[in-house]
């Protein structure tokens, strides 16, 4: 294979940044490359293996994080909300599918942002759009917005603090966590939840607090088991100077890694077939996400897999499908048929965020936490009729008690959107609402395993 890190400077850059001084580039690429890798291959090759577990229904992915990270919000409360709200979901998800589910962040690394304009106008003043802290920073200066590619480093760096409280807090830190008790579950008590649902997340807080209890009882290793949780890393590779310095050869291993993440992923604005990141995606031994909107066509996603998955390997790819709930209905199956009779095995995941981002009339971006709900419940209709698995799903959301997505048991309201909206890019469910997601799917899950049960 005619391929290294850096082929993909041969190719047309999807989503370029402009950085204006190509020695201040070089240096921080430099510099990047030199420092230690943030994850392993052996961390890499384990998620992988979950993957293909996932692809074949044994396991269910959680992926969700912020839309954007910003390295302001790298302290340790924001940190452990995330992992908090992660690791409850999966809790009940396990509780309701009755199989692991694979935890990952979108954290440690989701830095760099794809965006629709290159360039954003504020009364006559036109500057550089915000592309995420890996590029350049907010603020609308001339100054602020100037891609620095210093950023890159200082992006890796916070990457590194993050994942290294990551790892402690999952080596045991989380044993209080286990318990709904300890949960903050006050929105299912909310007048506008229809009392059978209000029953059923009871029901399920009540299950799971027993099973708990009844494993801590079973004695002192299960316990110990119990309170350390793995989380796998994952980002939208979309800055290639970034990735590529950091991917590697790794002693006695064949192949390169990109050792950034454990899951990077293609946007759905950089998977052009020809382009420079899916030439990057191809080499690296990684899995990896393509994101897959309404416009896709069954051809064109079976001759991405055939670039990045060419000897069909378990776990490598993961297709996650953000069509909209007004869309979903009718642009799903086409894909789902075309890879099927490919004969290729993918892990199919639903984000049901991307498609479903509207505008409000004060200029707000958000999100109907009905639309979430909505596009999660007929993708699943749609791989349930096809025969297909529908193995994880990928979600924008927060730990904290933020208003940026609108209703759900949470009684978020258009007009308290001002209240805490603190998104760095695009709206993510608040900690109830996330919460509710988890209810709804282990809802779901549970009822067809029920219906798939032998009669007795
Ligand atoms: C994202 O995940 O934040 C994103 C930009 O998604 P997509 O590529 O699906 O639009
Ligand atoms: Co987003």
């Amino acid at each position: 294979m005619d391929w290294s890190p850096e082929s993909w400077r041969s190719k047309k850059v999807a989503q370029e940044v402009a950085y204006d001084d190509p020695a201040e580039l070089a240096a921080s690429f430099e510099a990047l490359r030199a420092l230690p890798p943030l994850v392993t291959s052996w961390e890499i090759d384990r998620l992988r293996s979950q993957l293909a577990d996932a692809q074949l229904g044994k396991r269910f992915l959680l992926q969700g994080g912020d839309c954007a990270e910003s390295m302001a919000d790298c302290r340790a409360e924001v940190i452990v909300d995330q992992l908090k709200i992660l690791l409850q979901m999966s809790l009940v998800l396990i509780h309701g599918g009755k199989k692991p589910v694979v935890r990952v962040g979108r954290l440690a690394g989701q830095y760099a942002k794809p965006r629709s304009s290159p360039v954003e106008t504020r009364d006559d003043v036109t500057l550089p759009s915000y592309f995420g802290d890996l590029v350049n920073r907010p603020a609308f200066t001339p100054a602020a917005r100037r891609a620095d590619p210093r950023l890159m480093v200082d992006a890796y760096r916070y990457s590194a603090l993050t994942l290294n409280f990551i790892r402690s807090l999952s080596a045991g830190g989380f044993a209080d966590l286990h318990h709904p008790e300890a949960w903050d579950l006050a929105f299912i008590k909310h007048a506008a939840l229809e009392p059978e649902l209000r029953a059923s997340y009871e029901r399920t807080c009540r299950q799971l607090g027993e099973a708990l209890g009844f494993m801590e009882a079973i004695g002192e290793n299960s316990v110990d088991q119990l309170t350390r949780v793995e989380f796998f890393t994952s980002h939208e590779g979309l800055n290639l100077h970034y990735e590529s310095a950091q991917t590697r050869k790794v002693p006695r291993r064949d192949g390169y890694w990109d050792l950034t993440a454990h899951l990077p992923w293609i946007g759905e604005r950089t998977r052009a077939l020809d382009g420079a990141h899916v030439e990057f995606f191809r080499g690296i031994k990684n899995p990896i996400g393509v994101k897959v909107g309404p416009k896709a066509d069954g051809a064109e996603l079976v001759a991405l897999l055939a670039a990045l998955d060419p000897n069909s390997e378990p776990g490598r790819v993961s297709i996650i499908t953000r069509m909209g709930a007004a869309r979903v209905a009718e642009a799903l199956p086409p894909l789902l048929d075309a890879v099927r009779a490919s004969g290729r095995r993918v892990l199919w995941v639903c984000d049901p965020m991307h498609g479903n981002t509207t505008t409000t009339a004060s200029g707000l971006k958000t999100r109907g936490f009905e639309d979430v709900l909505s596009e999660i419940e007929q993708t699943w209709e749609v791989h349930d009729a096809l025969g297909t698995i529908l193995g994880g799903v990928h979600l924008e959301l927060t730990g904290a008690d933020v208003t940026e997505c609108v209703g759900g048991a949470s009684g978020v309201r258009e007009e308290d959107l001002q209240r805490n909206y603190a998104t760095a890019c695009d709206p993510r469910l608040n900690y109830a609402q996330a919460m509710e997601v988890a209810f709804r799917i282990a809802r779901r899950m549970a009822r067809k395993r029920r219906n798939s049960r032998p009669p007795r």
